[in-house]
């Protein structure tokens, strides 16, 4: 490249049409998939005190929601439940009756073109919170397969478009696909939370799910924060167990990890942003400490660019606002 004063790289910013030919990286509300918290009872929208705009959905209050996630062309919710009670083996994750399993239902047939993604974990149905069942004090690995997998077909059998695996056990992608081929739902997808940290930034998230572990933590499941190497293990190994999404979770503290999976894997790639890094932008908006709407975009942006195809987030609705009134 020529230097200065032949090259002036100002040249292309300075009329705003040309700063728009010239970008590389544009959101679009059509990457965008937002995550919901379902839960029993009726005429429930309760909101979720760390994480602002977000809320808790009854069912009855459930196709208005999604109408407008709709309307405001989202084109993918993920699903996360709230059960009426807790146990030991999180029952309610894989009862044909179960809220995930309802809210299905009641999406598709409210609005069929939706994809509806389910997250396949325990966590939020064990009276424990870890993600998979106990022998003693570890988080049986093997044994947990056979509920995650249960989950997976019940999810399927309800009709959902897609499941997510979170629970971080080993083989769960390879036993999700066995189940789902031998139940007749060889063409489900299945997004692997290939690379899932065990990070602060789920604190609200565990709040929004009441899905806190009851003592210890989950770093015998979740990856160590230090490492990346391990994560394209991850990654690789769930790719060879048979996933068709793979994702990087959570995103803004690890967009190294996220640019290295993209450079190494070519499957599309979704990256999670998730309920802290919503919480610390939501909290220091309110303060008026920062502009919410340009750092919102910037950051969102700055996962796009980083190499995610697909971006799950909290602030996808109003990410989706913006984008139509802006053109
Ligand atoms: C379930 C699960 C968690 C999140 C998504 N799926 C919580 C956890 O692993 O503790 C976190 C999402 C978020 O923080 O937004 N295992």
């Amino acid at each position: 490249m020529a230097e200065f004063p032949d090259t002036r790289l100002r040249r292309l910013r300075e009329l705003p049409a040309m700063r728009s030919l010239v970008r590389e990286t544009r959101l679009s509300t059509s990457s965008f998939v937002y995550p919901l918290f379902i839960t029993h009872g009726s005429g429930i929208k309760k909101p979720i005190e760390p994480m602002p705009g977000c809320y808790h959905i009854s069912l009855d209050l459930l196709a208005e929601e999604i109408q407008e996630i709709s309307d405001l062309g989202i084109p993918s919710v993920l699903l996360f439940g709230l059960p009426q009670e807790k146990d030991s083996i999180g029952s309610e994750a894989y009862d044909a009756e179960g809220i995930i399993q309802e809210a299905i239902r009641l999406i598709k047939k409210t609005a069929p073109e939706l994809l509806v993604i389910g997250d396949v974990c325990l966590c939020e149905y064990t009276d424990h919170g870890h993600c998979g069942i106990l022998s003693g004090t570890t988080v049986d690995n093997d044994q947990t397969l056979e509920l995650l997998s249960k989950t997976a077909q019940a999810q399927a059998q309800a009709g959902v478009d897609m499941v997510a695996p979170s629970a971080m056990m080993d083989g769960q992608v390879r036993a999700i696909r066995k189940t789902l081929d031998i139940s007749g739902f060889e063409n489900t997808p299945i997004m692997g939370y290939a690379a899932k940290y065990a990070s602060s930034f789920y604190g609200p998230f565990r709040i929004a799910a009441d899905s806190t572990p009851q003592f210890g933590d989950r770093r015998s499941y979740q990856m160590d924060p230090s490492n990346s190497r391990m994560a394209m293990l991850e990654i690789e190994s769930d790719i060879a167990e048979g996933a068709d999404i793979i994702m990087v979770k959570p995103a803004l503290a690890y967009m190294d990890v996220i640019r290295q999976a993209r450079e190494r894997f070519d499957l599309p790639l979704a990256a999670y942003n998730v309920s802290g890094e919503y919480s610390l932008v939501k909290a220091a908006s309110q303060m008026g400490w920062v502009d919410e709407k340009p750092i919102t975009l910037e950051l969102l942006t700055a996962i796009q660019r980083a190499g995610a195809d697909i971006i799950i987030s909290y602030h996808a609705k109003e990410v989706a606002a913006w984008l139509k009134n802006d053109h």
